[in-house]
């Protein structure tokens, strides 16, 4: 198992040129499956949990080339049973089941096991698809999908108890683009993400308004065809690589990044200018530079839904608090038991309690190094970020939990100046 050694203190400067979305790439892959035709991805980041859907898709039965960023798929002849295997490794697994449903009206795809940040139940993804016609029935911890009377459009509504789902609502979009009729999702997540996919689902041929509000229109057609795309910026290593450059960056250059898309970075740039940060977005809003402020204060956060505050950037702005001076409180919102990054920043001197889906933080002057454990993947992101700041080598055990999302992030920091060496074990 990879471990990542970090000697903090260095100042970062330069720039970083910021990856595809993760998470817009994998629901996206799996949209190839509505089609026959090929379809051609760029930027799709080279991670493990891309690589996981890949290998759902080949497992499937679509043929696959992966060229650096660019893949082409051709989903010719499919089968519905996605394997246990493989799904057990990615909870995102679950969006090839809206695509096998549309298009084979069959799908068997296993259960999500447990997940570290939290209970992820599936409920709403199934209340969508049962909406349209959709008979589930367990079977062996696989969920075994068909359709016998077909998919007809419906409204739904897919609030649930932490507010709207994104990956059910990429299900039921990607369900329902070959649906007969019309399918209104009430309730819909607004992420970039959603908006991304819709605008490849779009592409193909799908007819669907309003992907970006909280009310999607999808109205079926017969048939999709293949198409090209270039995934959007990935948000949260932009997020990710900008709290960095608060936290350790240098005063008079910054850190600038490229390839971002400014108006999803609402969120992260409010809350890193309230606590005395510097973000300077160019006029196309495609690049940005940050720099640390000379008198940071600390801040509060409550995350939420798209365009609230993104809960997979609360770990890198914990990170960033324990450093800053004041008291800073943190709440999450959609996923409460997502702390488990504070017990290992505890160990590296920070000072943070966590009750009840809130970590209330006392920043300190400085942390130290400590061998921990990265334990999901913005926790780890946020391992490195605390480490970068801390006097002494830390040792970030259990790395593969941030090869699933970051691209390349050791080798990103290094030429902003880190000191970051991988161990391969
Ligand atoms: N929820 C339900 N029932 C469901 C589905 C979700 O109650 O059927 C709840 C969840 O438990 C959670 C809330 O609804 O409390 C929102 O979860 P959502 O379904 O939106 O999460 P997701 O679609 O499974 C995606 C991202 C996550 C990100 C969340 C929230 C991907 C592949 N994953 O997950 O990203 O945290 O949205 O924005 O897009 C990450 O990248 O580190 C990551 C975890």
């Amino acid at each position: 198992m990879d471990k990542l050694l970090v000697r903090g203190g260095s100042t970062l400067k330069g720039s970083v040129h910021i990856s595809g979305s993760k998470n817009a790439s994998l629901p996206i892959l799996a949209a190839t499956l509505l089609t026959e035709e090929p379809c051609i991805i760029r930027r799709v980041p080279d991670v493990s949990d891309t690589n996981y859907m890949i290998q759902i898709l080949a497992a499937l039965g679509a043929e696959v080339e992966r060229s650096s960023g660019t893949v082409r798929i051709t989903a010719g002849t499919i089968s519905h049973n996605a394997p246990y295997e493989i799904v057990r490794k990615m909870r995102a697994s679950i969006c090839v089941m809206g695509p096998l449903l549309a298009r084979l009206h069959k799908a068997s795809v296993s259960l999500p096991g447990g997940c570290i940040i939290g209970d992820r139940p599936v409920d709403l993804h199934l209340k969508g698809l049962e909406a349209i016609g959709a008979v589930i029935n367990m079977e062996g911890g696989n969920m075994m999908i068909d359709a016998p009377d077909g998919l007809h459009g419906k409204e739904v509504d897919l609030r649930g108890k932490h507010g709207p789902t994104v990956l059910g609502t990429d299900n039921l979009m990607m369900a329902a683009v070959l649906t007969e009729g019309t399918t209104i999702i009430e309730s819909a997540a607004c992420e970039p993400e959603v908006v991304d996919l819709a605008n490849f689902l779009i592409k193909m041929g799908a007819q669907i308004e309003g992907a970006g509000t909280r009310r999607i229109k999808i109205q079926g057609v017969k048939k999709l065809h293949g198409t090209e795309h270039t995934v959007t910026p990935d948000r949260i290593e932009a997020g990710t690589f900008m709290v960095a450059a608060a936290m350790t960056g240098c005063p008079e250059h910054g850190v600038t990044l490229h390839r971002v898309c400014q108006k999803d970075l609402v969120p992260t740039t409010e809350k890193l200018t309230e606590s005395g940060h510097h973000v300077q977005f160019n006029e196309a809003g495609n690049s940005c530079t940050v720099k640390p402020g000379d008198s940071p204060q600390g801040a509060n956060i409550i995350t939420a839904p798209f365009p609230g505050f993104p809960t997979d950037m609360q770990a890198q702005f914990t990170a960033l608090f324990a450093i800053t001076p004041g008291i800073s409180v943190v709440e999450d919102t959609i996923f409460p038991q997502r702390f488990m990054h504070c017990a290992e920043m505890t160990r590296m001197g920070a000072h943070i309690k966590v009750d009840n889906g809130t970590a209330v933080i006392q920043g300190s002057d400085s942390m130290s190094a400590a061998p921990v454990m990265a334990s999901d993947l913005r926790a780890s992101a946020a391992l490195v970020l605390a480490a970068l700041c801390a006097e002494g080598t830390t040792e970030i055990n259990r790395l593969y939990h941030i090869d699933r999302g970051y691209e390349n992030i050791d080798d990103k920091l290094v030429m902003l100046g880190a000191d970051i060496e991988r161990v391969r074990e």
